[in-house]
């Protein structure tokens, strides 16, 4: 987590002071992390300025617009080791003051490291475990290394995983860099050059980027970018410079007031032009699917609810069983796997550590693994076999939203070419399913112009409340599970999601009147047990809000609060029925004045174990 950004750009590359230019990048990495803000520049001398807040809270005080110079970096804090103060704010400083580190990551060996700076004399004034680094890298240069040697060792002597920015008064045109797990990136610009956590921090500037490896380190200056290999020397990069077709306003609100409403009304074309980008990858992937032993689908979070779909529509259409595993349990089936097995991860950032490690381990063992991400070159694509990409273009909002949806798209995609290859769907049964799949877009833009009054007008509704169900049966389970971790995460009203006939094994206990309740059905075999279930909990005194077949009609009768879907398979409405609970979910948590792009002890991505 945390976002950094770094820019070489000499004197008189941009119209406004270079602080300025840090500033815009940090409000697009403020989404990995918003317990502090800092940054430091190289001009006449080194400064350095950092305080705890967001970065509109605290941007008056560090005076970024009134900074400038040749080289600087920025960095936006998700607090791990130390709470979120001033002190413990990044950048980090050396006992001099002349060498200064921006960290994204974990340093597992800080104390043992720290102990041993202690000893040798440095002064440590945090209790974070970055500030080791600048303070390795001054003893090292105190014994005759380069800034580059010294970081050269230092990377060397880190356990942990990080993404880190240096600058040095010794040589101050330029960036020094080292990647370890933690994303890093290089934006190529004309005569000044970028390195951030993530691309929408300098796409405003560059398109061209160099995505960093595991063990690169080196340096960028105004117009040179160094990389070598930890181990191995110089690597040429010249060829994976990349253009990236993101464009700028992407990655902005464009008149919306949040990234999240903005990227819930996204879900059309991102589902469109993910679906017209389905290509020879899923065939390739069915395959895979079809020559391996055991079939797991790891992934964390959103991405879980999305697997779990996955699964859902590989048994049912496919035959196929999947064991879909939050990816932080990796461990449970390590035993077990071999070089016969099939991991399929699905991450939307491809960086979140815990799949990347499921990743890393089961490859380990020999698996093979197919990725699901939307983030091209990202970690886990990167060591996947198979990378398989969504077109959700960037998604800023801590809520993962149209990267959701996307997912869906893909594993449904894939289950039903498996169904295909399977035999178990013959070809028009796939080709209903396919076409209806290319009709989910224009579908999803009806339900939101539709159902978005009535979603604001059950965010009201809802702003009192303490705790709430989400039920259904099938399918539709996982997206009721994701539609509660909606509501948790950026209304912080606590919301539990059951298959339905499980809720009289327990949750039923908490029902009272006026205790809400949302149950999902699907045009299924489950409709008749849905009512059932519905009856159960109004008799309990439960407010019963559903999302239902719009002709069925006796479950429209029973419940309080009904919305009537369209007319779909449950694997289209899989996709489309979770676009009114994210809408419920933004509203709630407006109403009660939160910022739904920002939940509080959250972010984007999650690079911490
Ligand atoms: O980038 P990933 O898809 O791997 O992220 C997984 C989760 O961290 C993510 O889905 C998280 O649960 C979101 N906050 C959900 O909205």
């Amino acid at each position: 987590m945390c976002g950094i950004i770094g820019v070489a750009c000499g004197r008189g590359a941009f119209s406004k002071p270079l602080g300025s230019i840090i500033k815009e990048a940090l409000k697009q990495l403020e989404y990995r992390g918003y317990d502090s803000v800092g940054y430091a520049v190289i001009g006449e001398s080194l400064i350095l300025r950092k305080a705890a807040g967001k970065l509109d809270d605290v941007a008056g005080k560090l005076n970024f617009e009134g900074v400038d110079g040749f080289v600087g970096m920025g960095h936006t804090r998700w607090a791990t080791h130390g709470s979120p103060n001033d002190i413990n704010a990044h950048p980090h400083s050396d006992c001099t003051g002349r060498i200064v580190v921006a960290h994204n990551g974990i340093v597992q060996n800080y104390l043992e490291l720290k102990e041993w700076l202690i000893k040798k004399g440095h002064i440590f004034r945090s209790e974070t475990d970055t500030e080791v680094i600048p303070h390795l890298i001054e003893e090292l240069k105190s014994r005759g290394m380069t800034t580059l040697d010294a970081l050269r060792r230092t990377v060397k002597t880190l356990r942990g995983t990080f993404a880190i920015l240096v600058l040095d008064l010794d040589e101050p045109n330029k960036i020094f860099f080292a990647r370890y797990v933690s994303p890093l990136i290089i934006g190529v610009g004309e005569g000044v050059n970028f390195i951030a956590s993530d691309i929408p921090a300098f796409l405003k500037h560059t398109n061209r980027v160099l995505v960093l490896k595991d063990g690169e380190l080196g340096y960028v200056s105004q117009k040179t970018v160094y990389v070598e290999h930890v181990e191995r020397g110089v690597v040429d990069v010249s060829r994976r410079i990349r253009i990236i077709d993101w464009t700028p306003s992407m990655a902005m609100k464009g008149g919306y007031p949040h990234f999240m409403l903005k990227e819930i009304h996204e879900q059309p074309m991102a589902l469109r032009t993910t679906i017209n980008g389905f290509d020879e990858s899923l065939d390739k992937a069915a395959e895979m699917i079809m020559e391996a032993n055991n079939v797991f689908i790891a992934a964390c979070g959103t991405s879980y609810h999305a697997a779990l779909v996955g699964e859902y529509a590989l048994a049912k259409l496919a035959g196929r069983l999947a064991h879909p595993f939050i990816a932080s349990e990796y461990t449970k089936y390590l035993n077990a796997i071999d070089e016969n097995d099939l991991l399929i991860a699905v991450s939307q950032s491809g960086e979140t550590i815990d799949t990347l490690m499921a990743v890393r381990k089961f490859k380990g063992r020999g698996a093979r693994v197919i990725a699901v991400s939307n983030v091209v070159d990202s970690a886990i694509p990167r060591d996947s076999d198979l990378p398989i990409y969504t077109k959700a273009g960037p998604e800023i909002g801590v809520a993962a939203t149209k990267t959701f949806t996307t997912q869906v798209a893909v594993l449904l995609e894939l289950s039903y070419r498996l169904g295909l290859k399977t035999g178990r769907l013959t070809k028009s049964e796939y080709l209903d399913l396919h076409r209806e799949l290319t009709m989910v877009p224009k579908v999803v833009s009806s339900v939101i112009r539709r159902y978005e009054g009535h979603c604001k007008e059950l965010g009201r509704r809802l702003k009192p409340i303490t705790s709430m169900y989400y039920l259904s049966r099938g399918v539709g389970v996982p997206v009721a599970m994701e539609g509660a971790l909606k509501l948790k995460e950026i209304s912080y009203i606590h919301a539990e999601a059951y298959p339905a006939g499980e809720s009289k094994h327990g949750p039923i206990a908490l029902i009272e009147r006026g205790f809400p309740t949302m149950f999902l059905a699907f045009r299924d075999e489950y409709m008749e047990a849905i009512l059932g279930n519905v009856m159960e909990m109004k008799a309990r005194g439960a407010y019963t809000i559903g999302l239902v077949p719009e002709d069925s009609s006796k479950l429209i009768e029973k419940l309080d609060y009904p919305l009537k879907m369209p007319y779909l398979t449950p694997y289209a409405a899989s996709i489309v029925y979770v676009v009114p609970l994210q809408l419920i979910a933004y509203y709630a948590s407006v109403e009660r004045g939160l910022d739904p792009d920002k939940p509080r002890n959250l972010a984007k991505t999650v690079t911490v174990e």
